[in-house]
């Protein structure tokens, strides 16, 4: 669409000025429709200053996360290669399932402004207000069997705290195994899902969706999560500007996924330095107990090694179990 394209140059301008004619030449439209697509701008709280002979000039916008915002950030990058920026869906994983069957390719990355039925672990619900946080799900085909991909999930915990950090200057850390945590509350939550080829048990596509409380006050939150959910906004003192948190974010996923398999060194050092559940005793939740013991380390294959009362020690898989600390939250 022109306005994004026009919205998007404007941006790589930064403060210079560029004319309507070279905006016409560069993007192949019509200085008719250049002028359309800056009154429409305006119209949605662009201010972009206009000087004769010189051109146009971005001063503000609103934050909205859209294509026109991500798309010079994101340039080069295969995650991100493809948007689909909405105002309001159900669930950007629900989507991005959709879009993956009607073969949508490897990259799409999906952003919703709201979800009307947001998703999150175990069948809960996952909150995400209009306009307060950061709900989106990259869609990636890797060409790899379904086996290695089972601690993929630990590797996106990982490249979403370097994206925060890029954009905020703050590093959440990681409640085993993909809750992203700061000042001891839940900052942001990963649900991965996979597609598999029924007859070949080969993987078709992988989703991988995250949501980052962003601009959320206290009373964003429905009471019952309250005490334990956190927003960059309330932990930093200040609003962050989703656009840019959601360029960083999706960044720090390219760089990942070209990383995947083979650089698991790195993420595997950086998640036992980010993980917050190791080194405490922890209760240790099936569907059907509940048992103490002492979380003693991140193994090779990013599961939990703990020790029970009687000297019993099991690596944990994400699937199997969830984790809590024996005092809260954490
Ligand atoms: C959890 O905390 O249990 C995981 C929450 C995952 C939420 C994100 S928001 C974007 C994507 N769409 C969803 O419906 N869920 C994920």
């Amino acid at each position: 669409m022109s306005r994004e394209k026009v919205l998007s140059l404007l941006r790589e301008q930064g403060d210079r000025y560029v004319s309507g004619e070279a905006m016409s030449r560069a993007l192949g439209i019509s200085r008719a429709a250049v002028w359309k697509a800056i009154e429409a701008l305006r119209q949605e709280g662009y201010t972009i200053q206009s000087a004769p002979n010189r051109g146009y000039r971005l001063e503000s916008g609103p934050d909205r996360v859209r294509e026109g915002e991500l798309s010079g950030p994101l340039a080069g990058c295969r995650v991100g290669s493809h948007l689909l920026c909405l105002e309001t869906v159900d669930s950007t994983n629900t989507e991005a399932k959709r879009q993956a069957m009607a073969g949508a390719p490897d990259g799409l990355v999906i952003l919703s402004e709201e979800q009307t039925g947001g998703r999150g672990r175990r069948g809960r619900a996952f909150q995400s207000p209009k306009g307060k946080g950061l709900y989106l799900t990259a869609l990636l085909r890797p060409k790899l069997a379904p086996e290695p991909v089972t601690d993929f999930t630990a590797w996106v915990a990982v490249a979403v705290c370097d994206g925060i950090e890029a954009a905020c200057g703050v590093r959440p850390q990681i409640k085993w195994t993909n809750d992203l945590v700061l000042g001891g509350k839940k900052l942001c939550g990963i649900l991965t899902e996979l597609g598999l080829e029924g007859e070949s048990h080969t993987l078709d596509y992988l989703i991988t969706g995250i949501g980052i409380n962003v601009n959320h006050a206290p009373e964003d939150f429905k009471e019952e999560v309250r005490p334990i959910a956190t927003s960059l906004a309330q932990a930093l003192g200040r609003p962050v500007r989703r656009t840019q948190l959601a360029a960083e974010i999706i960044r720090a996923l390219d760089q990942m996924y070209a990383r995947f398999p083979q650089g698991k060194a790195e993420y595997l050092k950086k998640y036992r330095a980010g993980c917050l559940t190791t080194g405490k005793p922890v209760q240790v939740i099936t569907p059907s107990s509940r048992e103490e013991a002492f979380a003693v380390e991140i193994d090779d294959d990013f599961r939990l090694v703990v020790e029970y009362p009687d000297g019993r020690r099991t690596a944990l898989s994400a699937g199997e179990v969830s984790v809590r600390g024996m005092y809260g939250y954490v």
